[in-house]
């Protein structure tokens, strides 16, 4: 099978490696891929926003299956244009995506599957918003409706704070429809599963540490560490999540003639009162993915062409019993300003003590590779116990180097 793999981050790195462990796989094209990527396959420079350029390279190079990794692309129809040339696509058509791409559209739906999630109130205008808050009081989540890289979602603490982040996210280009949404506690849980249409197989429960500093301190940003599995989610409460928050959406989706076909990224929040959905991604989650690969039995070629074709057949697909951990190094600067152009070292002595190194914002320059973006590498270990699989991943840290280079030293702790 011919394969093209969209996107250039560590989360499409992870994909390439464990897709080429496919003996069904005859070639792997990246688009644009990354210094990473162009070890297990051949990148293709393309803006991965340029639908028809994509579609184009899928035609041309006779691709068997476009396997899609961020959002933007799905959003755009990435899919739909694929299915309209007969090519199969692993990733859900933009009317399903919008499961993402849209919070209000997301909303609706866990409302009509009566999918326990915080109550949420929409704005057409930001001074609508402030109204409300002004006569309701605080606490509120503010959230933008489209996608928003992360950013389209502040956490407010008192009057001030939420009027600010209503202006701000009114200002950003996801934010024409605004909405405020009750605060919910607990801990949060990255639960994603492969998803055919109808049938689901989950991944083991994964946690994500969204924010930027140790203590979960700092902004938020694309995600600085993950591990699984969670202990706060024992299979019995996985089991819970899928049957009762994810599956009736998968339903409903397709009772609405919008079946989803691709990766269903269920972000979950374990409350008193039981576990809700925070949000929902049409993809893979990254870093995530990073950490979840490594621990797949199976050919993941098979099982996502199965799901772009409505075939899965989830008993195929297993896990190895044990934990993975990731840390992402980041570039100085990163997120407000990540700085671009230096030198990394060391990978290779960190691979060869067998910690997986995914790269994402990094690019070769003559001999050298330097950093090219805020999150620069993803460093993996895996173990029988969560312990020995963070032990590997800070022992290869170790052995990498570039300026100005920062990560969280406390990933997994107080679990491990
Ligand atoms: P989202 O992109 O909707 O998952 O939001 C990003 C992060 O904001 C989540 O991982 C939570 O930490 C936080 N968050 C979002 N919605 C809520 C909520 N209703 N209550 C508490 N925290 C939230
Ligand atoms: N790790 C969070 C995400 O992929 O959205």
């Amino acid at each position: 099978m011919k394969v093209l793999l969209v996107g250039s981050g560590g989360r499409e790195h992870a994909l390439a490696w464990k897709l080429a462990q496919s003996p069904h796989l005859t070639q792997l094209l990246i688009a644009p891929g990354n210094p990473g990527t162009a070890e297990l396959g051949r990148n293709v420079a393309v803006d991965i926003k340029d639908i028809a350029a994509l579609v184009d390279i899928a035609q041309r190079e006779a691709i068997d299956l476009v396997v899609v990794g961020p959002e933007d692309p799905l959003a755009a129809g990435l899919a739909d244009a694929c299915a309209e040339v007969s090519v199969s696509v692993f990733g859900p058509s933009a009317a399903a995506a919008q499961i993402e791409s849209s919070k209000v559209f997301a909303k609706h739906l866990m409302q009509q599957a009566a999918v326990p999630t915080a109550q949420t109130h929409v704005f057409g205008t930001p001074q609508d918003a402030i109204d409300f808050v002004q006569r309701h009081g605080c606490p509120w989540v503010v959230k933008a409706d489209g996608l928003a890289s992360g950013k389209g979602v502040i956490v407010a603490e008192d009057m001030a704070t939420t009027i600010a982040a209503i202006e701000q996210i009114a200002q950003s280009s996801a934010g024409h429809q605004l909405l405020l949404e009750e605060r919910l506690v607990g801990p949060e849980v990255s639960l994603i599963a492969l998803c055919d249409g109808t049938r689901l197989w989950p991944f083991p429960p994964a946690q994500d540490h969204k924010r930027l500093l140790e203590d979960d301190a700092g902004p938020n940003t694309g995600g600085m560490g993950a591990f699984v599995p969670t202990p706060h989610a024992p299979p019995v409460l996985v089991s819970q999540i899928v049957e009762q928050l994810i599956q009736p959406v998968v339903d409903a989706l397709a009772k609405a003639g919008t079946p989803f076909r691709g990766a269903l990224y269920a972000g979950v929040i374990l409350t008193d009162a039981g576990p809700q959905i925070l949000e929902f991604n049409a993809r893979f989650g990254d870093p995530e993915t990073q950490i979840l690969l490594p621990l797949v039995e199976g050919d993941l070629l098979l099982a996502l062409h199965a799901c772009a074709t409505g075939q899965l057949q989830p008993d195929r697909l297993r896990w190895y019993a044990g934990a993975a951990a990731c840390v992402v190094l980041a570039a100085h600067g990163y997120p407000a300003s990540p700085r671009r152009g230096d030198v990394i070292t060391g990978i290779d002595t960190a691979t060869a003590q067998d910690v997986l190194v995914f790269h994402a914002g990094t690019q070769q320059h003559n001999e050298e590779l330097i950093t090219s973006g805020g999150r620069v590498l993803a460093v993996v270990g895996r173990g029988q116990t969560l312990r020995t699989a963070l032990d590997q991943v800070y022992g290869g840290i170790e052995a990498i180097h570039f300026d100005g280079m920062h990560y969280r030293r406390d990933i997994g702790r107080g679990v491990a």
